[in-house]
Parts: C-alpha cells; structure tokens; sequence
C-alpha cells in the first residue's frame, strides 16, 4: 500500500455505493471503509435513498468509472426491489472491467471461466485463501459446493475447480442432497438456509465452510438450532434476532474442520477487496 501511495503520490481509492437503508449492507458498508482507512486505502461511500432510480445509480457508477482517483468500484447488494429484477446485472455490466474490484463484469467472470481473471470474486477468493492457510489439500480433494449464484456459488466452484479439486455444484433442484454432499471433502455452503446442512451432509473429517447469513428474527428457528442456556440464544432474547449461517451447529460434532457463520470468512472477504483494490490501482498505473 505504502509503495503505491509513494509512486502514484496518492493512496489506490475505493468507491463504495450504497442504495437504501438495509441494516445489514450498511454494517458491511462500514467495515469495509473502516479496513480500508486502516490499510492506508481510500475509501468513500455514495449513498442513494431506496427511492432512487436506476438511471441515476448507473449515473454514479458512471462517475467512479471516469474517476481518475478511484481504482475500485463496489455497488453493495442487494439492490432495492424497486429497481427491478434486472438491477444488478445492469450495473454490474456497466462497471469499468479493470475497476471492477468484485470480479462481477462480464468480462472478469468470463476470464475467471478460463483461469486468466485479474480480480475475482472477494468471498470466493477468501475461502480459497482460508482453504489453503489451514493447509487442507484442494487438488485431488472431492468439493461440492451449495448455491449457484453469480456472487459466491459459480465463482466459488471455478477457483476450486482450478486448484484441481472435483467440484459437483448443488442448488435447490438437487435431487438427494446430503447423499450428494456428504462425499465431498470439501464443502462449501452459500444459501442463506439457517441451520439447513445438518451432521447427515456432511462426510466425517470433512473441511465445511459456511458463507450463508441469514438474519434471524423467528423464535421458533433460533430454539431449533440453539441449546437452552447457550450464548446464542441469549443474544437471540437480548437483541430480538441473531445472524446465523447455512449450517447446523451440531456439524461441529462431525467436520474435521469448521468456519462458521458468524466468526468466519467475513474479515478475509474484505481483506481480499483490499487486494483487489491494490491490483487495480498497480494495473492502472502501469498502463499509463
Ligand atoms: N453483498 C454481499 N456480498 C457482496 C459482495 O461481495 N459484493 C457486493 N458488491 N455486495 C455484496
């Protein structure tokens, strides 16, 4: 970062947009920008009301893209309802390629298909990186994956498939599903399904790391996945909901390795945005 700053006489810059007022965007939105401030990156945050329209969030990206002191742009989803089902995409398309620190254009995605992606997906990238720091093998392992989604799912099984493992990718037409995923030796779980992969889907030994988050506001739900007495459910009656992920606490009990929901990858998917940001900035540099 410092190296940068001392060529370029700037720090890489983030551009960070958010629309609405979802709780949960806006923790993210904060922790994003509080990491960047402590990397020594620069990061600042365009709010649009939930009311806006897509014209004129496409007018702000449009601003990031001309920027010449921004290197990274990140829309935070989800987008309002209202902008319609095909807001993301839009935006998503129209986002600068060498800005596009989330690796969702196009063009990024199409590189991450051909094993050539300059920046690519931050929670994809972060459970790799989480994979590999707790030296548990990926090439020649058996990884299934949960979730078929452009964010996690798809680039998910990409980077795994490209480490070599044997990748079989399960969504919710799956017919048999813990039959399916209790062969894998890895297991990776993006639903937003509270408690849904129970010990009988998950092989013995195997590595589960669980990207869901799913807020919580249903009794019911919180007392079926958390013991009387257990500091979830206090924070569940303290604070009226809790943030869980897809998998079942008692997985514990079976996995041979465990990153939860929350505790998990969340730091590591910032600090891979980071690092995205430091590429973008470095690449941009060179090509002037
Ligand atoms: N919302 C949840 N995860 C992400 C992410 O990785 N990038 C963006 N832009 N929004 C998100």
């Amino acid at each position: 970062m410092a190296a940068f700053t001392a060529r370029a006489g700037r720090p890489p810059g983030l551009g960070i947009v958010l629309v609405g007022d979802d709780p949960a965007s806006h923790l993210y939105v904060n922790a994003k920008i509080k990491s960047a401030a402590e990397t020594g990156l620069h990061a600042d945050c365009s709010q649009l009301p939930a009311s806006a329209s897509l014209p004129e969030l496409l007018a702000v990206v449009e601003r990031l893209n001309q920027s010449e002191v921004h290197d990274g742009i990140l829309v935070q989803s989800p987008l309002p309802d209202s902008m319609g089902a095909d807001a993301e995409r839009r935006v998503f398309d129209v986002v600068r390629p060498d800005k596009d620190v989330d690796g969702f254009h196009p063009v990024n995605v199409g590189k991450l298909v051909q094993n050539r992606a300059p920046l690519v997906a931050c929670t994809p990238s972060g459970v790799i990186e989480m994979l590999e720091r707790s030296q548990i093998a990926i090439a020649g392992a058996r990884a299934a994956v949960i979730g078929r989604s452009d964010i996690v799912g798809k680039p998910m099984a990409l980077l795994l498939m490209h480490r070599n493992a044997t990748v079989t990718i399960c969504h919710s037409r799956t017919a048999n599903l813990p039959r399916v995923t209790s062969q894998a030796d890895i297991l990776v779980t993006a639903m937003g399904r509270a408690g849904f992969v129970t010990p009988d889907f998950v092989k013995p030994g195997a590595a589960v790391v669980d990207v869901g988050t799913t807020q919580v506001t249903d009794r019911a739900v919180v007392e079926r996945l958390f013991a009387p007495g257990s500091k979830r459910r206090d924070a569940f009656g303290r604070r009226g909901s809790l943030v869980v992920g897809d998998v079942h606490p008692d997985v514990a009990n079976v996995a041979g390795a465990l990153s939860p929901v929350p505790g998990g990858v969340g730091p590591l998917t910032i600090a891979l945005l980071l690092r995205n940001t430091l590429r973008a900035a470095e690449e941009r540099l060179a090509a002037r």
